[in-house]
């Protein structure tokens, strides 16, 4: 297809490009342009990380074709500050603290920019009804709508410009005052280069072959087409690793692309480097896999079964690990209570949904050091597991932490890095890659999905005699940080009371799911849910108070946990009480309580009526649906 010519008006001056025809605006701000600031965060029109201003109207530009910016005049978050200065609003979004990851931000500040141009008076409805179509996974939007009507008000003159000013510190003292982050301007004002933004002279673009199949053998791969097409460099298969390709930061189970079988869809089997993207992708249709498939188990119930189809040899159960805890006599516990509360909670996987997908550079500098530059949360092991699959000294590998544009734990498992070393070092050309958003959901883990069976034997003055807790986690077809996570689970999964008999059990297990991984939480969030929950099911079987009944078991100070740890300070109670105050719970039993409800209140000392949406158990164990 011919080139376009691209004849624009981009930040207020006048721009003349070829463009390629197939690009979207946002390709062409971001590659052609270098306006870096303008993000990718899905590619799909759903979170508003790209908005620029059309011809004065707020646009999406990956939903934009780039022929259809000819003749327009285009504005994006780097022509908002004028000379350097930042606009009001990117000075209200630092003094408010509206960035956390700042992945998100540029796209807002946009978006608020076009809220108060369109309606400099807007209020707080209507600010948050024209930030609807950008989404934030970290800051929360209570800043961020902070920060709108903050500039909004310095703007009419209802309050000084020195509004946006730094809060000065009472007798010059940081702890405790509001102080602004540091790193703000270059978030708010789109400086700030997470890895899919970087680029390096000479620089090759890579794109992954992935699995169609949960389980299969592979019987052989021919990359001999893709490695004969003009513009690529380089085509990597698990052959090339020289090193150990068995890595893991607990279970070392994962090669850097599957080696001789796949285990979920969406395994890495062969990557390509290519002087651009369209012809990297291009080649990878040219790869022949050719696989034989096998019997796939989805269930970990069923994965711990005698006989289910096995993934890792040297885990014939499909068990990646399985911690106990015992303490005391549980069998004596559960005959010394009134009441006996036997439950299933089950979880499922979550996405960690960080708005910057995964990418990272990879390049070998002039001393033959191995660099690889990704948003890594666990850089100090990457670095020791890439040592040992490219076979090298420690000292010839290193990692540089890009930003992190949004983690949550998702990015704490090695998943890429190790091809971006390969492929470099193959092709002695730096190297980028930068996952799709549906690349970053299909592939990369997610919170362990969970079946946990508790049983909870109380006597009736609310006092817990025994815990009995199991339960079992998909841990998807490799360890990644499975392990830590089951530890976890089971080391807080009893909550933070003092109970004399205990007996819990946490497995992870392999099956032929995405692979499951650290996740804000990492375990406790799945064992703690089943542990709480039984304890309100017994507040209200016993007819006590929920915050009373975990009162009577909360360990106190001097107290020893259940794997031995003696506790200096507890602070639980204290978090207790303030959570108490705050909800403006009404002390009782958990049983529905007249027409109004002073802990259903919106905000202040007023009341409301409860939701009449829904259902509720009832202590007989029944769904009662409400009116
Ligand atoms: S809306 Fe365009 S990248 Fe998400
Ligand atoms: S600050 Fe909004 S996504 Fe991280």
């Amino acid at each position: 297809m011919p080139e376009l010519r691209i004849e624009a008006t981009l930040n207020g001056r006048k721009i003349a490009r070829k463009a390629q025809p197939h690009l979207r605006l946002l390709d062409f701000l971001r590659e052609d342009m270098h306006l870096t600031g303008t993000k990718d965060g899905c590619g799909a029109g759903e979170c508003g990380a790209c908005s620029v201003f059309v011809d004065g109207v707020l646009m999406k530009s990956c939903m934009m074709p780039v022929g259809k910016a000819q003749g327009a005049q285009i504005e994006t978050v780097e022509g908002l500050a004028h000379k350097g200065e930042l606009s009001l609003l990117q000075k209200a979004f630092h003094k408010t603290g509206a960035s956390q990851c700042g992945y998100c931000i540029p796209g807002m500040v946009m978006a608020a920019t076009s809220a108060l141009r369109v309606n400099p008076f807007a209020d707080r409805e209507e600010i948050k009804e024209r930030l609807g179509g950008n989404i934030c996974r970290c800051t929360g939007y209570q800043k961020i709508f902070d920060a709108v009507e903050l500039a909004r008000d310095v703007q009419n003159g209802r309050l000084p410009a020195t509004a946006l000013l730094e809060d000065e510190p009472e007798d010059g003292r940081y702890i405790g005052a509001n102080v602004r982050r540091l790193d703000a301007p270059s978030k708010v004002s789109g400086a700030l280069k997470y890895a899919g933004d970087m680029t390096i002279p000479g620089m090759l673009h890579m794109q992954v072959l992935r699995s169609p199949h949960p389980h299969a053998l592979i019987e052989s791969i021919d990359t001999s087409e893709a490695e004969a097409m003009a513009g690529v460099e380089g085509v990597i298969t698990c052959d090339d690793v020289p090193g150990e390709d068995n890595f893991g930061v607990f279970v070392h189970d994962q090669p850097v692309m599957a080696r001789g079988k796949v285990r979920y869809v969406g395994e890495a089997v062969a990557a390509v480097a290519a002087e651009d993207l369209v012809t990297a992708r291009l080649a990878l249709a040219k790869i022949k896999v050719v696989y034989k498939g096998l019997i796939a188990v989805f269930d970990p119930e069923q994965a711990m079964q005698p006989g289910a189809p096995v993934l890792h040899d040297d885990a014939p159960d499909n068990v990646t690990k399985h911690i106990p805890i015992r303490k005391g006599d549980v069998e004596a516990g559960f005959a010394r209570s009134d009441l006996v509360v036997e439950q299933d909670y089950d979880t499922q996987a979550i996405e960690h949904a960080y708005l910057e997908p995964e990418a990272g550079l990879g390049y070998v500098d002039h001393d033959g050091v191995v660099t690889i530059i990704s948003p890594s949360q666990n850089i100090t092991h990457h670095r020791h597991m890439l040592a040992k699959i490219i076979a090298k000294p420690i000292n010839k590998v290193r990692f540089i932490m890009s930003p992190v544009g949004g983690g949550f734990g998702g990015k704490e498992d090695m998943i890429y890095q190790g091809m971006l070393a390969l492929m470099a070092m193959k092709t002695h050309r730096p190297v980028r890659l930068v996952f799709t958003r549906e690349e970053s959901i299909a592939v990369t883990a997610k919170r362990h999905p969970s079946r946990t069976t508790l049983r909870m034997g109380l006597t009736s003055d609310g006092r817990i005699q025994a815990i009995s807790l199991k339960m079992i986690c998909d841990g998807g077809a490799y360890g990644l940080s499975t392990e830590g996570v089951m530890r976890k689970a089971a080391i807080l999964g009893a909550g933070p009371y003092d109970i004399p008999n205990l007996q819990v059990d946490t497995y992870g297990v392999y099956t032929n799911n995405t692979p499951s991984g650290a996740f804000r939480s990492f375990g406790a969030l799945q064992t703690q849910f089943a542990t709480e929950s039984t304890l309100d099911i017994a507040a209200e079987k016993l007819g006590l108070d929920p915050f009373e009944i975990r009162r009577i078991n909360a360990m106190r100070d001097g107290a020893q946990t259940h794997t031995k740890q003696q506790l200096k300070s507890v602070s639980y109670l204290r978090v207790l009480e303030a959570a108490e105050r705050a909800s403006k719970w009404e002390k009782g039993a958990p049983v529905y309580r007249g027409g109004t409800r002073q802990d259903f209140a919106n905000e202040g000392d007023g009341v409301r009526a409860p939701c009449s949406l829904g259902a509720r158990f009832r202590t007989d164990g029944k769904l009662e649906a409400a009116e």
